[in-house]
């Protein structure tokens, strides 16, 4: 699965993107994340050269019709993904897929995590900043909206972030085995390790300190029991 990220703001994954199960998909190539800057493909008046010899790439402009908030122009973003394709054309048996984050968008859900990463070879993701991004990109490049929740973020980098999480966990060889088999499993939301017993806060002199023990089914040795207990405290 290859995930091609259009932002203004790629750093703003850097740090995420190298820790953990994504750090390792990506290191072993199960995965690969690509970024492209629409400000790379400004053009025209909007490159605006300063008489110090700064140069400004000017991205977005003031919405038609009126309304606060600047709205980032179609043309770089449509320069951008088109850099984009024209890569991917270059290889074959592509199935290509395009996203574009709103919060009114379709809802995000593991379903769609699954469908995604048996059906696409790579997924372009539009995250849009400021008021958002002209409405005929996502016309043009028949993009589907989507929402990772009924809030309103900043910008679409952290549903970008959340996507490549939840579709690369669904890439074949990015979960070790157990770890797959844990997330088909019915869950317990609830988790204990050592010790059996844990005193909060730590007993000295002077301070009352109590004692939380770990659920005694957990401790039985009784599978069955113990699976009982999961689906009972399961969130799914
Ligand atoms: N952009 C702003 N808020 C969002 C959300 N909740 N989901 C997806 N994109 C967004």
């Amino acid at each position: 699965m290859r995930f091609h990220i259009v932002t203004l703001f790629p750093e703003a994954f850097d740090s995420y993107l190298k820790e953990s199960i994504i750090g390792r998909a990506i290191a072993e190539k199960h995965i690969s994340v690509s970024f492209v800057n629409p400000r790379m493909f400004v053009t025209g008046k909007y490159k605006k050269v300063w008489p110090d010899g700064n140069v400004s790439m000017i991205v977005d402009d003031r919405p038609f019709g009126g309304g606060p908030g600047m709205i980032i122009r179609a043309e770089p973003v449509l320069r951008a993904v088109e850099s984009i394709t024209k890569k991917i054309a270059k290889r074959a048996k592509v199935k290509v897929k395009v996203i574009h984050f709103a919060p009114s968008g379709e809802k995000f859900t593991t379903a769609y995590a699954k469908t995604s990463a048996k059906k696409y070879t790579d997924i372009i993701m539009l995250c849009g900043r400021y008021e958002g991004i002209d409405a005929r990109v996502a016309k043009i490049l028949k993009a589907e909206d989507v929402s990772i929740g009924d809030y309103v973020l900043t910008g679409g980098e952290l549903p970008a972030m959340v996507l490549i999480d939840s579709i690369s966990r669904q890439v074949p060889g990015v979960l070790g085995k157990l770890e797959s088999l844990e997330e088909e499993r019915v869950s317990s939301s609830e988790f204990y390790t050592r010790p059996e017993i844990l005193e909060w806060p730590i007993p000295k002199k002077g301070v009352k300190s109590k004692k939380y023990s770990v659920p005694p089914v957990l401790l039985s040795g009784d599978h069955k029991k113990i699976e009982e207990w999961k689906k009972g405290t399961s969130k799914n």
